[in-house]
């Protein structure tokens, strides 16, 4: 059980209109009325994270339709409020002309963009709202250059010794060579992405497997919305898992998680276009 001092949980009695709605939504059920009908958080929960006691959800601050809760000691008129309108339509957008990209232009993305996309994920949905994702980046292609020679040439070296990367055959191993002059010259494992990002989180903690995977899909997309290319990869990482000594260079540590790589960067050829695709296959009514 985690324990901090206290959460600060403050309903300004002058702005509550009693709606009930901070009680209502309270992820831990915490909440109550005290007898001028203003809410409080129980004192047998303030101080504790988690089951016993407060998520840290922050669906409180968030619900309050007056703006009276402060909790954490966050200002609720710090919090970005919903656009009405456009969003569905924009989000539609992304979502279908979002592509992995495999051709990227020799620049970098600039740094601060990066970041200023990063700071995104901090609103990712996490199991029990652990929040324990960590986020190693490349943001340097000089660096990149690096690892990616460094991971070809150990791949070889291991090919000559009849390991594949991940689970792979010595046929598919031929066919990814094969493939590799016309899909990613030079580069079948980072497909000469300028930038990778590697989402990791706490073994063992809450749904460990299924955060950075969320997450990762949540980065895809805000790329596609700065108008850059990104890749979802899952191949360096099975390369990686046979070359120990140089997976150390993504400075994962042991009790740290991670299945995927992203690429990202500018795209050499944007899409112009979505793909058609022929729907979901299957969409079940389900009834009882
Ligand atoms: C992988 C995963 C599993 C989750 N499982 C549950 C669940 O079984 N029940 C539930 O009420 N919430 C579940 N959640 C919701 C999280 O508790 C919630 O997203 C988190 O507290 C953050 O709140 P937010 O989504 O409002 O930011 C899950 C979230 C994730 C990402
Ligand atoms: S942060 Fe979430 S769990 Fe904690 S008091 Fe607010 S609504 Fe309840
Ligand atoms: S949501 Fe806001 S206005 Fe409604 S009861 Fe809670 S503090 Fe009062």
């Amino acid at each position: 059980m985690e324990l901090v001092k206290s959460f600060h949980f403050k309903a300004n009695p002058d702005q509550c209109i009693h709606c009930g709605r901070c009680v209502a939504s309270c992820s831990s059920v915490i909440l109550y009325f005290d007898e001028q009908g203003v809410p409080k958080m129980k004192a047998e929960a303030d101080g504790i994270v988690g089951w016993d006691g407060c998520y840290r959800c922050q669906h409180c601050l968030a619900v309050c339709p007056t703006g009276a809760i402060s909790i954490f000691d966050k200002d609720p008129k710090d919090s970005l409020l919903p656009e009405e309108g456009a969003n569905a339509r924009q989000l539609e957008a992304l979502m279908r002309n979002r592509r992995a990209c495999r051709r990227y232009q020799d620049r970098e993305v600039p740094r601060e963009e990066i970041d200023q996309m990063l700071r995104l994920l901090e609103n990712v949905p996490t199991g029990s709202n652990l929040q324990t994702l960590g986020f190693n980046v490349v943001y340097r292609k000089a660096e990149m250059d690096k690892l990616r020679k460094l991971v070809r040439e150990e791949a070889f070296r291991l090919a000559e010794q009849g390991i594949y990367p991940g689970s792979f055959t010595k046929s598919d191993w031929e066919k990814q060579l094969e493939w590799e002059p016309g899909r990613n010259p030079g580069d079948m494992f980072f497909v000469n992405a300028p930038h990778i990002l590697v989402i990791h989180s706490q073994r063992g903690r809450g749904q460990w497997q299924t955060d950075p995977v969320l997450a990762a899909a949540w980065f895809d997309l805000i790329c596609a919305s700065h108008g850059l290319g990104s890749i979802i990869m899952s191949y360096p990482v099975g390369a990686l898992s046979h070359m120990p000594e140089v997976e150390k260079l993504l400075q994962i540590p042991q009790d740290r998680y991670y299945s995927l790589i992203l690429g990202f960067g500018y795209p050499e050829y944007p899409y112009a276009r979505g793909v058609q695709r022929e729907g979901i296959a299957q969409i079940k009514e389900l009834t009882f």
